[in-house]
């Protein structure tokens, strides 16, 4: 059997280099998880929108370390190939670097993951470079960081004015000088997403950030159409899995009600 080649920090920091794109799409599960590495994606994001998409709640916010434990280890069971990144939920590295560094490191113990990430530049600073000289690589996320949403108020585009954009132009500066392998820049201009772009030599990942970043992700659970009320412009929808489960649901039930199922050939 050939050898599988397993995508590295360093894999994602030559892709750049050479100007070929990075895959990314978030994971939760051990079954998904399968399919998605054996597809060949990149990255695996083991994000805390799985606070939305797997425990139903509003926000990013009320989903645990323990839970994002649990998430990844069945991410990890799952994969060969990918880089696999996992978020560290709010709450678990926001108050000093001394419990960010403790919340990283659970992470990578307990689960097996490669990487971490966290939202916020010049706020987190201390933390990042922490985690990063426990020799854990760190990916940034900056721009909407969703675990903020109850201080900017709502999910729009941000960076759009001047101050914003320079303090984003400034902390991805200040996450690439720390160490940090790439960054994640959600829901902002195209054009300022650019400039930041080739003004680092660390990736830039894209959500809602326009064609000009190294990489993209989206919510698995959106690009596959799981998720059929969450419809934004950036939001390039693959499959309407919702609709068609929801038909092979419906035909299970009609063929239990008619007798139909189980037929003789799949009794014993
Ligand atoms: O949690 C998540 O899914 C994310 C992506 C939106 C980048 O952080």
């Amino acid at each position: 059997m050939a050898e599988i080649k397993k995508i590295t920090t360093n894999t994602l920091q030559r892709m750049k280099a050479n100007g070929e794109k990075i895959s990314m799409l978030t994971a939760y599960d051990f079954s998904f998880a399968k399919i998605i590495d054996n597809a060949n994606i990149d990255v695996i994001l083991v994000g805390d929108s799985a606070s939305n998409v797997m425990a139903g709640h509003e926000t990013t916010l009320p989903i645990t370390l323990e839970q994002m434990i649990y998430h990844a280890s069945a991410v990890m069971r799952a994969i060969n190939r990918c880089l696999v990144v996992v978020d560290l939920p709010f709450g678990s590295y926001q108050s000093n670097s001394e419990i960010a560094l403790a919340s990283a490191i659970r992470i990578m113990k307990e689960t097996g993951a490669h990487a971490i990430k966290l939202e916020g530049g010049q706020e987190v600073l201390e933390s990042v470079k922490r985690i990063i000289s426990a020799g854990i690589p760190v990916m940034g996320h900056l721009g909407l960081t969703p675990q903020s949403i109850y201080k900017f108020g709502t999910y729009n585009v941000r960076a759009k004015e001047k101050d914003e954009a320079n303090k984003l132009r400034s902390d991805a500066k200040l996450l690439e000088e720390a160490g940090c392998f790439g960054i994640v820049l959600e829901k902002i201009p195209a054009q300022l997403a650019k400039e930041v772009t080739e003004s680092l030599s660390i990736p830039t990942i894209g959500i809602g950030a326009g064609k000009f970043c190294d990489g993209q992700v989206l919510v698995m659970h959106d690009m596959l159409g799981i998720n059929t009320e969450f419809k934004p412009r950036f939001l390039r929808q693959y499959l309407n899995l919702y609709e068609q489960a929801n038909h092979a649901v419906q035909q299970y039930i009609t063929d239990i009600k008619s007798g139909d199922f189980p037929s003789d050939n799949e009794s014993y």
